[in-house]
């Protein structure tokens, strides 16, 4: 589908890397690479570990950065007896605008279930946050041909019963999980073909409108060197980068990618 007219969100999901004064140190870097102008054209999240949360935020406060605050994880309920866990309510006090939800290493290390994903996003969407929704196949289920169905299973187990409205302001990730910290990316096109039938997907569940507006991203194994290709394709709307969001100078040259040749 289309003519791109989705403001790109390029989001660094640090996963369990950098403690707060690693953070401060990297986001103060970052902000002297990225300029105002890098701001009119790209949206850029960070999402961080929990305890790096409130420096990033005293931060970006006090310097009035423009990189939104990020989380990677929260409970679905708002509060009570879960010990260990962080509810969105408490990301949203903290500034925080979008959480990425339903990540592959949540789903295969803490056996997150699709019924879970779902509550999540509900949190994260009635403190009025922005889910990054992450959905993948694995090498298996690619090369037996189940790449759709695998993703388009969760694509519909996540929006489910949703407002097109809601949907609209999504954000989706498909990370193939082959592809994550491995080196290896999905070529440019075969993540452009994945990406469209999601955004096909949105339309059946939700509506030209939704569909049009839904930002897409890419993830696995992005880096300077294929952001460019990746950010051709007419579906995709930014990437989720891990290994290569943990360098200031490497993450800078990704938010920038319009400026490589
Ligand atoms: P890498 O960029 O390290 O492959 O990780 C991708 C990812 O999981 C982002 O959420």
């Amino acid at each position: 589908m289309s003519v791109n007219f989705r403001r790109p969100l390029i989001s660094g999901n640090w996963k369990m890397n950098h403690n707060h004064f690693d953070a401060i140190q990297f986001v103060q870097k970052l902000a002297y690479l990225v300029t105002k102008e890098d701001f009119e054209v790209v949206d850029v999240s960070l999402n961080v570990p929990f305890t790096d949360i409130r420096s990033v935020q005293t931060l970006i406060d006090a310097d009035e950065l423009r990189f939104q605050l990020g989380a990677q994880h929260c409970h679905f309920e708002e509060n009570g007896a879960f010990t260990g866990e962080v509810s969105a309510a408490m990301l949203s006090k903290l500034g925080v605008k979008t959480v990425i939800v339903g990540h592959s290493e949540r789903r295969e290390i803490f056996g997150e279930s699709d019924e879970t994903i779902y509550k999540k996003i509900s949190a994260i969407v009635k403190c009025n946050m922005t889910p990054i929704i992450c959905v993948g196949e694995t090498q298996a289920e690619r090369e037996s041909g189940a790449t759709e169905e695998k993703v388009l299973g969760q694509l519909r187990s996540a929006l489910a019963q949703r407002s097109p409205e809601q949907v609209g302001k999504f954000v989706i990730a498909y990370e193939p999980i082959w592809a994550i910290g491995t080196g290896l990316t999905a070529t440019a096109q075969d993540a452009q073909s994945v990406i469209s039938a999601i955004r096909n997907e949105v339309l059946v569940l939700a509506g030209a409108e939704a569909a049009q507006s839904v930002r897409l991203q890419y993830g696995g194994s992005v880096k300077s060197s294929n952001i460019a290709e990746i950010m051709e394709q007419p579906d995709i709307d930014g990437v989720l980068v891990g290994g290569a969001s943990l360098d200031p100078d490497e993450f800078a040259r990704i938010v920038r990618y319009r400026l490589l040749a």
